[in-house]
């Protein structure tokens, strides 16, 4: 049975941003609270006419040149996002089509911000089954667009972003040692983004009667947050039997520092074990641990053969780690 081995990683990060200082001016916020509370300082915003798929496409590209891999080696492409172009077609089949992946079979998904382990397990499971040899999992949101700038409790969190990993079939390389994926529906409502669904009763609930935007149950994601991401994470190491000495970086999903921090104490390692890049990009949704990850690389704070922690949690509830070697 093959491994998954990580070919190749991309990201994209638009160029405008919104500082603290910014959404000071915009809201009744400031910068002491925003940093003490959830450690952003700035967080990147898409052009007026900039989407979730062109986001990807450029991380897509990126991910391919990083694998030394054509458009055309693609013969799966998976998209997990909150913030779809469209509801059809699928993001991924947009980025198909842009890209020229004519091999491909393309699929969206949705696990959240826990959506890249929740891609990297499908990918898994392709490429151990033999029917693929080539995925590429993409994960972008363009969540200030769904963003109610009037709510201050959320729109100082998020920003836009797009990672890419492409995964190929390997018989030497470990590839993913453990991973887990998990749900809980009876918390559905705590993360929403309302589409064509009619919840009164939800609506009443909001801030702003804008439908469409996000809303949170902050502190209740923010108590399961700190829980799921410790357990799974301890979890993927005792199923490779393995421990946090074996473990180069831990790459987390970066909602709020303080969920972070609490998190990486219940997993009892130090901080320096652990990618953080939420200062500068805010909660980037399911793109923020593939971006994460593509920083690692690209920065050398990780090398082939180091074994990585990748865990997140999000909307659905959902959470999940894996552990991979690099
Ligand atoms: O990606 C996955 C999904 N998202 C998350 O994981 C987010 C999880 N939750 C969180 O990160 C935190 O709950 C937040 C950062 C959203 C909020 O932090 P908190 O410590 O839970 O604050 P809170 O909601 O309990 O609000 C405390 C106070 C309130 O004022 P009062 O009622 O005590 O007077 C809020 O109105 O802070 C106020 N507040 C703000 N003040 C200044 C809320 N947002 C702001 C703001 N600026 N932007």
């Amino acid at each position: 049975m093959p491994n998954s081995k990580i070919a190749g990683v991309g990201m994209y990060i638009p160029e405008k941003v919104y500082d603290n200082a910014y959404m000071e001016s915009i809201v009744d916020t400031n910068d002491e609270w925003i940093t003490r509370r959830t450690g952003i300082k700035e967080r990147h915003v898409s052009a007026d006419d900039e989407y979730t798929t062109d986001m990807a496409v450029i991380a897509a590209k990126r991910a391919l040149e990083n694998a030394g891999m054509t458009a055309e080696d693609l013969e799966l492409i998976i998209f997990a996002t909150v913030t779809p172009d469209y509801f059809t077609p699928a993001c991924a089949c947009v980025v198909q089509g842009a890209i020229g992946a004519v091999n491909a079979a393309a699929f969206d998904y949705n696990a959240a911000c826990s959506s890249f382990i929740t891609g990297t397990v499908i990918a898994d499971q392709f490429i151990k089954s033999g029917m693929y040899k080539n995925v590429m999992v993409i994960c972008a949101d363009c969540l200030t667009k769904a963003t109610d700038y009037a709510d201050r409790a959320t729109c100082v969190l998020f920003g836009d972003a797009a990672g890419a990993a492409i995964y190929t079939a390997d018989d030497e390389h470990p590839g993913i040692l453990a991973a887990e994926i998990g749900s809980d529906g009876s918390g559905c409502k705590a993360i929403t983004s309302l589409a064509i669904r009619n919840d009164e009763e939800e609506i009443e609930k909001r801030i702003s009667h804008r439908k469409e935007t996000i809303w949170m149950a902050g502190q209740a994601v923010m108590k399961f947050a700190v829980k799921a991401m410790a357990d799974a994470s301890n979890a993927v190491l005792e199923k490779a039997g393995l421990t946090y000495d074996d473990v180069k970086l831990v790459i987390p999903h970066q909602a709020n520092y303080r969920i972070v921090d609490s998190a990486v104490k219940r997993m009892g390692i130090d901080k320096d074990k652990v990618f953080l890049h939420l200062e500068k990009f805010g909660n980037t949704s399911a793109s923020c641990i593939p971006v994460a990850l593509c920083e690692a690389v690209m920065e050398g704070r990780i090398q082939r053969g180091d074994k990585i922690i990748l865990v997140g949690f999000g909307g659905g509830l959902t959470w999940g780690a894996a552990l991979l070697e690099f």
